[in-house]
């Protein structure tokens, strides 16, 4: 699973590499209310609701302090739109003032704001007129950027306009796609109108590979659902053009060049197989080392994907806004990170372009149906909302502090590595 893990070399960056951690409001926030995400967990009664979350809501000054002392240069956070227009056309000047004095805080601790306009939540009242399965709906969330942007652009350095909209299999599925590209085209021209920040969309970096790599319809398979899962994206940001398979193409001009950077998140790989409607392949066999006591869907080691996707995206800069792992025993998280970033050295030493890396996610967090799944370098008790940085946490600083690592500062961390075989798959 973990694969040898071998560091001749040190590892280190360039000059100015920024390097920080991500999160999302619905995420942690907590109380998200008028969102959409909120009401379906009423509806549907979730046995895990995302209910305070992590309170950061109110718990954000603690946070931010911890921020510094744990040496963080960036964070990724996200405004939640139903918090700004609750109703529709009603807008929450409290509510945005919140965000405001949590943005002058991170200013005057000299960390950079990566801001994500949509980070899959927003109103249930949008949600209710039909959410972006409707082109004619864009033009609500345009009219919301109209009037967030230009009250909070003084206080952003790198804007995500969409979190992840890339995924999804299904020939329904490329409709919203579609809608999703031209949000993030005019959110783009809104954004540029008022700001000089550069501009992006996270973008679900996933590396597809054929379960079967002899099979010539797993190939094709995969070559598609790569398509319609990544390239897709970048084909539309480099020509204007909306391409699905089985769909009319669009062009839409305002679409090229609407990205100033490549925003990558990345977890894993993903096999793909020919032989179910889906085309959801076997996953990775995780049962001798399990990271966590469920099923779950990101459990395999795989920075060689990294390296491969990496290489055909070097026509613009990049920043890695999500990366991480979910595990109980945390040493499996720095394993992750090291491997990880040993991966985007070697990318940068084979051309690319890459500017700062954000670990998903500086807290644990409210992973959209559960809290089981543990991502954060600091640990949340969910019931006193206590926070307690990981070892994780410590090993990420010294990092930083170095703009890379070598074998010393990983066996510090980890000393039963010595053993290398404890961690072979
Ligand atoms: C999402 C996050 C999520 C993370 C881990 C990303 O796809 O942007 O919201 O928590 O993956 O599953």
């Amino acid at each position: 699973m973990l694969g040898i893990f071998s560091m001749a070399e040190p590892v280190t960056f360039p000059k100015g590499f920024l390097w920080g951690s991500s999160t999302a409001g619905h995420q942690i926030e907590g109380d998200n209310v008028h969102s959409q995400n909120y009401a379906r967990e009423l509806e549907e009664k979730f046995a895990e609701p995302s209910g305070k979350a992590c309170d950061f809501w109110n718990r954000w000054p603690e946070d931010f302090k911890l921020l510094s002392e744990l040496g963080h240069q960036a964070f990724r956070m996200s405004v939640e739109w139903s918090r700004i227009e609750p109703e529709e056309g009603h807008h929450d000047e409290e509510a945005l003032q919140h965000y405001i004095e949590m943005f002058e805080e991170l200013k005057k601790r000299g960390i950079k704001v990566f801001l994500t306009l949509h980070h899959f939540t927003h109103p249930q009242w949008f949600e209710l007129k039909g959410g972006f399965e409707r082109r004619k709906n864009v033009d609500l969330f345009v009219r919301h950027l109209e009037y967030l942007v230009p009250k909070i652009s003084a206080y952003v350095d790198f804007w995500n306009v969409i979190n992840e909209f890339n995924n999804g299999d299904t020939l329904k599925g490329y409709e919203k796609k579609a809608n999703f590209l031209v949000a993030h085209a005019r959110g783009t021209a809104v954004i540029r109108a008022y700001s000089s920040a550069p501009v992006s969309t996270a973008h679900a970096l996933v590396e597809w590979q054929p379960e079967n790599p002899r099979d010539e319809f797993d190939i094709t398979r995969t070559r598609i659902r790569d398509w319609i899962g990544n390239e897709f994206f970048f084909h539309a940001i480099r020509t204007g053009e909306i391409l699905f398979p089985y769909r009319d193409a669009e062009i839409i001009p305002e679409l090229k060049g609407s990205c100033d950077f490549w925003s990558l998140n990345y977890y894993t790989r993903h096999f793909v197989t020919a032989r179910k409607e889906s085309g959801t392949g076997k996953r990775h066999d995780c049962n001798r080392l399990r990271p966590i006591d469920r099923d779950f869907y990101l459990e395999e080691f795989y920075p060689e994907g990294l390296i491969d996707r990496l290489g055909g995206l070097q026509d613009l800069p990049v920043h890695i806004t999500e990366n991480g792992f979910c595990c109980d025993d945390d040493r499996l998280r720095i394993l992750y990170l090291a491997r990880h970033l040993q991966a985007l050295a070697e990318a940068i030493r084979r051309g690319s372009r890459i500017d700062g890396y954000l670990y998903w996610s500086f807290l644990d967090n409210y992973e959209w149906a559960s809290f089981v799944p543990r991502f954060g370098m600091v640990s949340v008790d969910f019931n006193t909302f206590a926070r307690t940085p990981k070892p994780t946490a410590q090993f990420f600083r010294e990092v930083i502090r170095n703009n890379g690592f070598d074998r010393d500062l990983v066996l510090k961390y980890l000393p039963e590595f010595k053993d290398w075989t404890i961690y072979q798959a």
